[in-house]
């Protein structure tokens, strides 16, 4: 509520020499129609950080605002440039920013209303982001923000994972579900995993404990008494989750934003919210090697628009990047 657009950039016709590169939509549309276009450049505000962007991830919610199925949560502002999950250098900060300076390598999740991320340059609250830790691949890094927060926050801060638990995570070889594995698997719980055949090697790899090929076998006669069930994919599969979690068990789904309990069963819906703390705390998991970011395949910024259309497939393993420039020497 009450929440400003900062900046909104302005598309020209004429670019002038220091106009910026970004992926835009002008109204909500198609994935087709996302075009890469001169705009206006970005300009931080007192609390704002200019960012040199290095690499972006897409996430299926960048669909979801083309298509403006989720107007209502999320309205957009045209010219609308792109992408969340952002990794970068500081270029300037705001007379406000005191935690960076230039020359900083940063990440983070942007406001999905405001996006912005696939561009040459993004402008970003300060507070949404965070350092990348020495030696991370910035390309890494950007593939944490939307998914690997939405599988930490689903498990830890809403079902609360602990030792001995049974986890079932269906779409498990997607962004959100490659990091939920580990994250479960470190919180000491079995985990069971559903994907296609094809992605099931990468599930075990990741520590899966046992695989369901959701193409050939009915999960509900695979698993009984879980404790948890993480639903990244809605409809039918949700309603037949209820059916294999314990009394007092719980189902957190990412898709299905009315759920609420069925009889002994808690149902809850993992709404991400942005947190900077947290995405370093990820970070640095992924520096001491105790959790993995798969990634599917990278793209160019002038090839963005296909990064879109692999994950509208639905059958993305891991993260799809998009590499926007070169990573600092020596970080
Ligand atoms: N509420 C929130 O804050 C929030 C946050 C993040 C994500 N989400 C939503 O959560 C969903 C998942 O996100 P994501 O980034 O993980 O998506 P994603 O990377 O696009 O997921 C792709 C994966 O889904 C698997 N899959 C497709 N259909 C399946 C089925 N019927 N059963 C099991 N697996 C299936 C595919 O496996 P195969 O190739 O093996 O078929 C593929 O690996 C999206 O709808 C996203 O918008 C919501």
């Amino acid at each position: 509520m009450g929440e400003i657009y900062y900046r909104p950039l302005f598309l020209i016709h004429e670019p002038p020499v220091n106009s910026m590169k970004a992926l835009c939509i002008n109204q909500y549309d198609s994935i087709y129609n996302a075009a890469l276009l001169a705009c206006e450049p970005a300009v931080p505000g007192p609390d704002e950080v200019l960012l040199r962007v290095v690499a972006a991830s897409i996430n299926p919610l960048d669909l979801k605002l083309i298509s403006g199925r989720m107007s209502a949560i999320f309205p957009l502002k045209f010219p609308y440039i792109l992408g969340t999950d952002v990794a970068g250098v500081v270029e300037a900060v705001g007379n406000s920013v005191q935690r960076f300076k230039p020359g900083d390598n940063l990440f983070g999740r942007m406001d999905p209303r405001r996006g912005g991320a696939l561009a040459d340059h993004a402008v970003v609250p300060a507070h949404h982001l965070s350092p990348i830790p020495e030696g991370l691949d910035a390309g890494l890094a950007a593939a944490l923000p939307t998914a690997a927060g939405t599988a930490w926050q689903a498990l830890h801060d809403i079902a609360r994972v602990r030792t001995g638990h049974r986890v079932l995570i269906h779409a498990a070889s997607g962004g959100v579900g490659t990091f939920a594995i580990q994250i479960a698997k470190l919180a000491g719980a079995t985990v069971i995993a559903t994907a296609s055949e094809k992605n099931h090697a990468l599930l075990k790899n990741l520590g899966a404990d046992e695989v369901i090929d959701y193409r050939q076998e009915d999960f509900t006669r695979c698993v009984k008494d879980a404790d948890i069930v993480l639903d990244l994919i809605g409809g039918d599969t949700l309603r037949r989750s209820w059916g294999i979690i314990r009394p007092g068990g719980i189902l957190v789904t990412s898709i299905d934003r009315a759920l609420t309990n069925n009889g002994a069963v808690r149902g809850a819906f993992v709404q991400l919210t942005t947190n900077a703390a947290l995405l370093q705390n990820i970070a640095l998991l992924v520096c001491a090697g105790k959790l993995r970011v798969i990634t599917d395949t990278s793209y160019s910024l002038e090839q963005a628009r296909n990064a879109l259309e692999q994950v509208a497939s639905g059958h993305v393993a891991g993260k799809v990047l998009v590499r926007v420039s070169p990573q600092p020497a020596g970080h």
